[in-house]
């Protein structure tokens, strides 16, 4: 355990700074201020218009020195580079190879007061984590394809039996200490992909097989990706953990937050052995940004994700304890039906943040 706990943090660009204010806010409601030390860098789409870097190398630095990383959210329109791909992403996407951050845990689960696009679903009928691979796959393209004469173009798939084995046991590592899928109890793990036709997910999915004997107690299936995109609107209440590719899980994981309120509500965690970044799954939303009216839930509970990451790294009760508090508190702010548009609600964020920074503050539970 340390006193204190430096976190860097990037507001980015759109909405970033408006939800990742928010997080600051009941993140210091939760623990007080002093044990936790916010330091602000820069990047994104909007410094890189501005001075032509994406991700300064001081700020690079910085993240990786920090014990965490908080991100609001980045991209602008017209801040592309020549190759016509967005620097926006360049963010993420560099930390996650540069500092090796190979999982990414993405929550999906419908509380208590919030919708679904799915009909007759309960709320905690859809409770699963998208763990998806975050340093190879599809991705590990990025910035090295070609277009050839202007005719060919080519971006590589790279699957490596380190990097498969490391998730898949992520993923059982999970398993074990979740309840199980909604539907049935069982702890399971999906293993989607996409073997019937492409070696490398072959070679994916033979990986896994490999690892789950380690795990004779938790269920292991596979199911193909683009059968994934069905069941996860027919049945998700089936799914626990579900394990995949890179590319598959950006996919997978915009799907999945439709199902629970849409990608305001979808927070994500992405580390490695030693560092971890922490930002909401959703873009920068340029079409809503400075208005106030941001869904900034799924960036708070990115935020408890990092307490959790942290408290568990460090063996800090403080922390792990105020991650609890962020969940419980986010789940009765919601059940009371303090609801942004994108919810169907009418709050802003300035007052969703009040009303789980009040709870936070008070000893009372939380009633409408
Ligand atoms: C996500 C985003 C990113 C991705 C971008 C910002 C690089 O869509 O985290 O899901 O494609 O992985
Ligand atoms: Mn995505």
């Amino acid at each position: 355990m340390k006193d204190s706990y430096e976190i860097a943090v990037v507001h980015g660009d759109g909405i970033g700074p408006e939800v990742c204010g928010a997080a600051i806010e009941v993140l210091d409601a939760t623990l007080g201020t002093g044990i936790l030390r916010f330091i602000e860098y820069p990047a994104g789409a909007e410094h890189f218009l501005a001075t032509g870097e994406s991700l300064p190398e001081k700020t690079a630095q910085a993240c990786r020195a920090a014990d965490a990383i908080l991100h609001g959210a980045a991209g602008l329109p017209g801040a592309v580079h020549p190759d016509g791909t967005e620097a926006g992403v360049d963010f993420s996407l560099k930390l996650r190879f540069g500092l090796d951050l190979y999982a990414n845990i993405r929550p999906i689960r419908l509380y208590d007061g919030v919708e679904s696009a799915l009909v007759g679903i309960p709320a905690g009928g859809i409770d699963y984590v998208i763990v998806r691979e975050n340093s190879e796959g599809l991705y590990a393209a990025r910035g090295a394809g070609s277009v050839l004469r202007g005719d060919v173009a080519v971006d590589t798939l790279v699957q490596t039996r380190k990097g498969i084995e490391r998730i898949v046991r992520k993923a059982f590592e999970l398993a074990r200490l979740s309840d199980g899928a909604p539907a049935d109890g069982v702890r399971r793990v999906t293993c989607c992909d996409k073997a019937n036709v492409l070696r490398s997910y072959a070679f994916f999915r033979a990986v896994f097989d490999e690892v789950a004997k380690d795990y004779p107690e938790i269920e292991a299936e596979h199911v193909i990706v683009d059968a994934m995109t069905m069941y996860l609107v027919q049945r998700p209440g089936h799914f626990n953990i579900i394990v995949t590719e890179n590319m598959f899980g950006d996919i997978l994981s915009d799907l999945a937050a439709a199902t629970i309120g849409g990608l305001g509500m979808a927070p994500s965690a992405e580390v490695g052995a030693d560092n971890g970044l922490f930002q909401p799954s959703h873009g920068s939303a340029p079409d809503i940004a400075g208005r106030g009216i941001a869904n900034p839930y799924g960036m708070v509970l990115s935020a408890a994700a990092m307490l959790d990451w942290l408290g568990r790294k460090h063996d800090d009760k403080r922390l792990l304890d105020a991650g609890g508090r962020i969940r419980r508190v986010t789940e009765g702010a919601l059940s009371a039906g303090c609801l942004t548009t994108d919810l169907k609600g009418s709050a802003t964020t300035r007052e969703v943040t009040d009303f789980l920074c009040q709870a936070l503050a008070s000893k009372e539970p939380i009633t409408a």
